[in-house]
Order: C-alpha cells, then sequence, then structure tokens
C-alpha cells in the first residue's frame, strides 16, 4: 500500500477538514485519534472511498508515513501537545517533523522546538485560521520553526491554503521555534479588537432606533466590493443579523445574551504586550470588554440603579451612518497599528524577524480578520520596512487626519446615549496619545513620583517639547529635595 504524505492526529472539526484539504489536493493523508471510534466515524463517513489511511495504534500510524515522517497535530493546546509528541517521539527518527496546528502559546511551541531538535526531530508550530471551512477549503497558515524543516512542508501548505485574489498563497515562512504561533496569538487579539468594534458600532445604530435587519443592509454595504470596511467580520455580521429567532418574527441577535466567552488567545496577546512594553489598548479593551460581558449577574444588579444607560438618541439615525462608517475604520487602523507594533516589538526581542507586510499579505485570505485593507498595510510596509507605526504611512496618516472628527463624534453621541464604547474610545485615544508631543500631565505624574519616592524626572527645554540632553546627547535626569528647604534640585548621573 502507498505510503502516506503526511499524518494528522487529532479528528476533532479541523483535523477532519484538514486532512480532508490535503486528500483533495492530491495527498495520501494517515490519521489517527486518541478514540479509535472518532477516527473510525471518519474512515466511514467524509474518508470514506478517499486517499485516507485510519490508524488505530500510534505505531502504526507513523508507519504509515512515507519518510521523512511529517505529522500534524490538530489537538488542544497545552498538555495533548506535550502528551502526543511524548507517545509519537519512539517512533520517529532524526530528520522527521511534527507540526502543531492548534492555538498553542509561544513560549511552550520555542520550548518544544528546542527540546525536539536537541533529538534532531523539526518541529514547526502553526497557526491556521479560518475555521471549519477554512481549514477545509482553504486556510490561512503561518508557520514558524526550522526554515529545512518549511521546505518539508511548504508544497503541501501552499497546496493547501487559500489564495488570495491575485492566486498568492495565504501561507509563508513566519520564522524561527514560536513565530508563527506568536503572530497567530496576535492575529487572534486584533480578531477580537475587529469583533468589538464591529459590536459597538452596530449596538449603537441599535440604540438609535434602528431594527436588525436594517443594520445588516447597512453591513452589506460595507462590505460593498470598493469599501474600505470590506471584511469577513463585516460580511458576516450582516448575514448573521438578518437570521431570525427559530419559531419567531424576532431577530435572533435580539435574543442572543450578550455574553461573549473566549479560549486564551485574546489574553496571551495583553499579556505579551504587558511584558514587551507596548500599549494595545484597543486590543486589551476587547479583552477587557469580553470579561465585563461575562459578568451578567452584576450587570443585571447594577443596570437597576443606574438610569444614564437608558439614554435615547435624539437625531436622525441616518445621518450617523456614514460618520459610523469612517469612525469604524479609522478605530480599525488605531488596533492594527496597534497590534502590528507588539509584532515589531516581538520580532527583536524574540529574533523572530518578522515581515509585516508579507504577514499582511497572508492574512488577505482564508483568515477571520481577512479584509481589502489588509493590502493597503502590505503597500505600506513595502514602501517603508521601517515604519515606526501603522498610522505613519502616509495613506493612513491622511485618512486619520481628515476623519478623525468622526470617531470623536461617534464616541460622544455613543455616551450621550448610555452606549459604551471602550474600545472605540480607546482607538481613538491611542491615536491621540501616540501623535502627541508632549502628553497630559506627564510631567505632573513624573512630579508626583518624585515628591513621594524620589524617583527621579527628565526636563523639556524651556519653550519646547523635546527632552534636555547633555553635551553627549544624553538624557538629564533631576531630583528635588521637596522637603529640604529651598527645594534644591539636583542632577542624578549613574
Ligand atoms: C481562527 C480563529 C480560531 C478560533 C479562535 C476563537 O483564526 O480561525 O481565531 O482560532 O475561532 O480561537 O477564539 P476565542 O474562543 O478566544 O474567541
Amino acid at each position: 500500500m502507498k505510503k502516506a504524505d503526511i499524518g494528522v492526529i487529532g479528528m476533532e472539526v479541523m483535523g477532519k477538514s484538514l486532512a480532508l484539504n490535503m486528500e483533495s489536493k492530491g495527498y495520501t493523508v494517515a490519521v489517527y485519534n486518541r478514540t479509535g471510534q472518532k477516527t473510525k466515524d471518519f474512515a466511514d463517513g467524509p474518508a470514506k472511498g478517499k486517499n485516507i489511511i485510519p490508524t488505530y495504534e500510534i505505531k502504526d500510524f507513523v508507519n504509515a508515513l512515507e519518510s521523512p515522517k511529517k505529522i500534524m497535530m490538530m489537538v488542544k493546546e497545552g498538555a495533548p501537545v506535550d502528551g502526543f509528541i511524548e507517545m509519537l517521539l519512539p517512533f520517529l527518527k532524526k530528520g522527521d517533523l511534527i507540526i502543531d496546528g492548534g492555538n498553542s502559546f509561544f513560549k511552550d511551541t520555542i520550548r518544544r522546538n528546542k527540546n525536539l531538535s536537541e533529538k534532531g526531530i523539526f518541529f514547526i508550530g502553526t497557526g491556521v485560521s479560518g475555521g471549519e471551512e477554512g481549514a477545509l477549503k482553504g486556510p490561512a497558515i503561518m508557520p514558524g520553526g526550522q526554515k529545512e524543516a518549511y521546505q518539508l512542508v511548504e508544497k503541501i501548505f501552499r497546496d493547501i491554503s487559500a489564495k488570495a485574489y491575485d492566486g498568492e498563497p495565504c501561507v509563508d515562512y513566519i520564522g524561527p521555534d514560536g513565530a508563527g504561533h506568536f503572530v497567530k496569538t496576535i492575529h487572534n487579539g486584533i480578531e477580537y479588537g475587529d469583533m468589538q468594534l464591529i459590536g459597538e458600532v452596530v449596538w449603537f445604530f441599535k440604540n438609535t432606533g434602528m431594527k436588525a435587519d436594517r443594520i445588516a443592509d447597512i453591513m452589506a454595504r460595507w462590505n460593498g466590493k470598493d469599501d474600505i470596511l470590506r471584511s469577513y467580520l463585516i460580511e458576516i455580521t450582516a448575514d448573521s443579523m438578518k437570521q431570525k429567532h427559530a419559531g419567531s418574527d424576532e431577530f435572533l441577535v435580539d435574543r442572543v445574551a450578550d455574553i461573549t466567552r473566549m479560549k486564551g488567545t485574546g489574553t496571551w496577546t495583553v499579556q505579551s504586550a504587558l511584558e514587551l512594553l507596548v500599549p494595545i489598548p484597543t486590543i486589551a479593551a476587547a479583552v477587557f470588554s469580553r470579561e465585563m460581558s461575562q459578568d451578567k449577574d452584576l450587570r443585571l444588579a447594577m443596570s437597576k440603579n443606574f438610569s444614564f444607560s437608558s439614554g435615547k438618541f435624539g437625531g436622525n439615525p441616518e445621518e450617523m451612518i456614514d460618520v459610523a462608517h469612517d469612525a469604524l475604520y479609522i478605530a480599525k487602523i488605531s488596533s492594527y497599528a496597534q497590534g502590528i507594533a507588539l509584532l515589531t516589538a516581538a520580532s527583536s526581542v524574540y529574533n523572530f524577524n518578522l515581515n509585516i507586510g508579507r504577514i499582511a499579505k497572508i492574512w488577505r485570505a482564508g483568515c477571520i480578520i481577512r479584509a481589502q485593507f489588509l493590502d493597503e498595510i502590505t503597500r505600506a510596509y513595502e514602501a517603508n520596512p521601517n515604519l515606526p507605526n501603522l498610522l505613519a504611512s502616509p495613506k493612513f496618516a491622511g485618512f486619520v487626519s481628515a476623519n478623525i472628527g468622526k470617531l470623536a463624534r461617534f464616541i460622544e453621541v455613543a455616551h450621550q446615549c448610555g452606549v459604551p464604547a471602550l474600545a472605540m474610545s480607546s482607538a481613538f485615544d491611542y491615536i491621540l496619545q501616540i501623535t502627541s508631543a508632549v502628553m497630559p500631565s506627564a510631567q505632573v505624574s513624573a512630579l508626583q513620583r518624585d515628591y513621594f519616592g524620589a524617583h527621579g524626572y527628565f526636563k523639556i527645554n524651556s519653550g519646547s517639547p523635546e527632552l534636555m540632553v547633555n553635551s553627549e546627547g544624553k538624557v538629564r535626569e533631576f531630583h528635588t529635595e521637596w522637603l529640604v528647604p529651598g527645594r534644591p534640585e539636583k542632577e542624578i548621573t549613574k
């Protein structure tokens, strides 16, 4: 019997769909699942008559593979990944390759890559985005690990991946060890931001008195061919908002509870940002909003004591459509600027050597954040690979400068109506902060720290926002002896 080109472990939806996708592109695929019944159901069902080899012992699974053996795990992140690696190891030889296609924590991937490398086994940690349909018909794939390891599966990955409108496969070598999983994590953080921003706009429209089908129409228009907001998430918002509740005339969206759960990648994104000192307030706002959404009992109780949450919009809702459109676009640019800033920082700290333009290209199709506007990001980074921030790209800077008033207006009206807009507000304030030569109260809080803790402060030159430096260009640091009469100021020299 012909040996399999690749093996897939894990027969949940993602594993099954990927195996079918690979088979449909001409590959023979061996499959294995911890519980044999799932493998059998798959073999007797969707895999029947296809070049898919079901196996029920890990030894048989590995033996069914062509050498060097390529094994893709689609299992839950954490202990199951380590468990399968342990199970596989006795049957693998130098040069074989294990791929983890789940949403693993990138530091786990760095550790696994290192441990397996010492044994001569290649390890790739890859992001696979696009859900069940993507896995089956073409996901976006973000592989990180040894370059030689990637070359072993490059053709398979290119064949099974989504193709952008220009035919380019949505996969590329991302970088060493944990780079692929890191990029997938930030993709998910950005996904959280996008979802929260859209959610706030939809909730705003609803509070102006619009019905769900009207909002769905607006979203469908925003997903139009040449619209700057055109994206998968806007598309599915339009589609899902029209859905009626089973057996009634109500819209499903009006009956779905305001509770959003999460599995962890958004939180990891924020944790990384805290660790790397990169502000990502909009993505954090999205995670915090999901947390607040889960506190339903508390919100129900609190809502009884406060009435400002039920304010009504007094104007013409239709006038707000264009305002909200451009406000959402600016907030999206702000949120992506934050996510990309985090990628850039991690790239240098972890030596991932990330190419932002190419990452944006991979995200153009297949994945959840796929959008027209990613092309614009690619162009911005192709024009200047060292762009200090996405907002510095002339095209985005131009749009933001010309239209930032619409984001301000959206937030103002939302707040007047008692509509929370944590992500939209943070996106606005991020832009204000990053474009401020002097941030409000920076000097005051610096003085407070020096006052109570002798922590020192820097100075700016008189009448200028520039830092005061010495003749060697080094920033000068000072401390005031606040409790000593006359409050003498000293220069701190280290
Ligand atoms: C994707 C998705 C996928 C999954 C998220 C959902 O890229 O295909 O991001 O990875 O749907 O993990 O995450 P939450 O459960 O945390 O919303």
